[in-house]
């Protein structure tokens, strides 16, 4: 039962935390604005089209093919793109079930029927072309996955970097010439909160990760440890639902709604210092007999607070007071206090329902 308790102390303290972080994060989802926060604040989002001009000058498909039969690796699909004004056709070796694993394509200019390749110096065309800020190109490299910016994405990419105020960068794929993503420093914050959010911790660009798994598994386990937990204490009569005060609480209300609740014998607790001199007598009211409130919270109540680092589990100890000897021996208290303390009358005070007390000594002087 200990390693129990323990294990479900520090589960819950994960599964706290974790908690607390999907409440930031959700909240933070709910009220963002998803247009500032995609990193497209310096795109150019218009598509335009082919120039009906230039697609008079399209040199035919199986031309295209014909001339570059014995470089080119079998065709799956062909698509008609524009890409810097110009018309392309976009040869695709592969057919990827999404665009971010690896694709395998061929660029022919559609006009001239030349293979035209993403070079550095393309691709930087391209990344000015969508880029309206007033920024200048600091920087640009060619980089194989992984990508924090990018997570998910498995082809290699060229990165330009911008020098404006929230250092964008925009990825290019070296295939295909697509931009894969504008990203920036707003997206960059966005992104983070998806990770913790995600517990992407290993920034994968997916939920389906070890960490999810594992704390679905520390969730489960502390519902488990909490379920046994619990039996344990109704089996050692720890946790009572008092359905007879219940019910004679409704019959008090029923005999004469108007009248006050007068219980018939209040019951007194004699509360001695250290020394075992009468510090006070307290009343339990009619509530508190209802909660069954126990000895450390009834105690706290009248301002008499004794030491506590479990907040009454049963599991730290700390809340040593000396009952009569012969008070009932729970579970916890077999296992924090020795034989012969238990036999000097000494108990737990969070283990006693105050209902059960008329006496109780405190062990050490009030702080
Ligand atoms: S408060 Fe920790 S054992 Fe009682």
């Amino acid at each position: 039962m200990p390693i129990i308790k323990q294990f479900h102390k520090w589960a819950s303290l994960l599964v706290g935390i974790q908690m607390v972080i999907w409440l930031i994060t959700g909240l933070f989802f709910n009220l963002m604005d998803f247009n500032f926060f995609s990193g497209n604040t310096y795109r150019d989002l218009s598509r335009p089209a082919i120039n009906p001009a230039e697609q008079q000058k399209l040199i035919p498909i199986e031309q295209a093919l014909n001339t570059h039969q014995e470089a080119l690796e079998p065709v799956s699909q062909v698509k008609l793109i524009t890409m810097l004004e110009q018309p392309y056709y976009l040869l695709a070796h592969n057919l990827p079930a999404h665009h971010y694993w690896p694709v395998n394509a061929t660029l022919i200019n559609a006009n001239t029927g030349k293979i035209q390749h993403i070079d550095e110096n393309f691709a930087q065309q391209i990344a000015v072309k969508s880029y309206i800020g007033t920024g200048k190109v600091s920087r640009i490299e060619k980089l194989p996955p992984p990508f924090s910016d990018v997570p998910k994405e498995r082809n290699n990419l060229w990165r330009i970097d911008f020098t404006d105020d929230v250092a964008t960068s925009v990825y290019i794929n070296e295939h295909t010439g697509r931009i894969v993503a504008h990203v920036n420093d707003w997206r960059r914050f966005r992104d983070i909160m998806f990770m913790l959010h995600f517990m992407d911790y290993q920034r994968e660009g997916s939920f389906n990760n070890v960490f999810a798994i594992v704390f679905g598994f520390i969730a489960l386990t502390l519902s488990v440890s909490g379920m046994i937990w619990l039996v344990q204490l109704i089996a050692s009569g720890q946790l009572r639902f008092s359905l007879n005060a219940l019910r004679h609480k409704l019959t008090l209300k029923n005999n004469n709604e108007k009248a006050p609740l007068t219980p018939e014998s209040p019951h007194q607790i004699t509360i001695n210092n250290h020394h075992g001199e009468r510090l006070k007598r307290v009343e339990l009211t009619e509530h508190q007999q209802l909660l069954e409130l126990n000895l450390l919270d009834g105690l706290a109540q009248h301002n008499l607070s004794l030491t506590s680092d479990c907040g009454g589990g049963g599991s730290c100890g700390l809340c040593r007071v000396k009952l009569t000897k012969s008070s009932p021996v729970h579970p916890a208290e077999r296992e924090k206090l020795s034989k012969k303390q238990l036999e000097q009358g000494v108990r737990l005070a969070c283990q006693h329902a105050c209902t059960g007390v008329s006496e109780v000594q405190l062990l050490r002087p009030l702080t």
